[in-house]
């Protein structure tokens, strides 16, 4: 079968690209033959990412922060001016209990880099993807979206706000060459799956992060504008039929313990 949206020779960036889904798409887009450059906060991480991902390049920088938004782009236009795909993948997700204290800032961090972190990197990097024949721009939500688990209030808010602006933006670049992907994971087994949930997740597996790449790029490359592997698409189509049922049964999940304050 011929790809529709070609998936080779691109030059892809990809926010938080050190660990988990971000560095598994990064490791089957070089696969492709596409030039890849990834970011993530932590530089041993990155040189860690590079020795392991022969060719991919690596950028320290900061979702959260728009100063290092505005710096990132201006480097990746000048080192790598083909840029044609965003990946906007970087995100934390916390057990958050919000009957606990919390600072003002510490609240709302999943907000800066889930939400604010990818509406900016749009807002600045739209210009230079416009002016490009055929660019793609994927936002990586969460099957979560769709019906939120209560554990993770504000993580939740995030995704389903991602999908929402997802869906307007793929509406304002109508007519332009951006194509507007949205990419719905289901659990994943990463480091955000497994870390602060390891006891609530307990036995059950989320998805292989080598399973969800490969859903992901071939996704992409059949057209798809909103890809919900696995259970992302079971969280879908019963927000639809049945909400409150899987509801109540995402707030089952109850903190196994109280998460600690930072
Ligand atoms: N795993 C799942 O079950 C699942 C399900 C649905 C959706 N997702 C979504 O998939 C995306 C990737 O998740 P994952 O499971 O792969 O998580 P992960 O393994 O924890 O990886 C997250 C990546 O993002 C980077 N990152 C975090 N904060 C950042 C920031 N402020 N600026 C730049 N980079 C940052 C991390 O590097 P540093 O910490 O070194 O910066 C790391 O490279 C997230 O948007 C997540 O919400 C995951």
């Amino acid at each position: 079968m011929t790809d529709r949206v070609q998936l080779r020779s691109r030059t892809v960036l990809i926010t938080g690209g050190t660990s988990g889904i971000g560095r598994e798409l990064a490791r089957q887009l070089l696969e492709r033959g596409n030039t890849v450059i990834v970011t993530g906060r932590d530089a041993a991480r990155l040189a860690e990412t590079k020795a392991a991902l022969p060719g991919v390049h690596t950028i320290v920088s900061d979702v959260a922060d728009a100063a290092a938004i505005s710096a990132l782009h201006d480097e990746v236009v000048a080192r790598f001016p083909a840029l044609d795909v965003l990946i906007n993948n970087a995100g934390i997700m916390r057990n958050l209990n919000l009957n606990q204290e919390r600072s003002l800032e510490d609240v709302s961090r999943e907000i800066d880099t889930n939400l604010t972190g990818p509406v900016r990197m749009v807002q600045k990097f739209l210009p230079h993807l416009k002016a490009q024949k055929e660019s793609l721009l994927v936002n990586v939500s969460s099957g979560l979206a769709f019906i939120p688990m209560p554990i993770s209030p504000v993580y939740c808010a995030t995704k389903a706000a991602m999908h929402s602006f997802t869906q307007s933006l793929r509406v304002q670049l109508e007519g332009t060459s951006v194509r507007v992907i949205e990419l719905a994971p289901p659990g994943v087994e990463t480091p955000l799956f497994r870390g602060e949930f390891a006891e609530e997740m307990g036995s059950q597996k989320g998805m292989d992060v080598a399973v969800l790449g490969r859903h992901a790029l071939a996704g992409i490359a059949s057209g798809k504008l909103e890809i919900r592997p696995g259970l992302a698409n079971v969280l879908k189509v019963m927000s639809r039929l049945a909400p409150s049922l899987v509801f109540k049964q995402l707030a089952k999940v109850k903190q196994a313990k109280p998460a600690q304050l930072p």
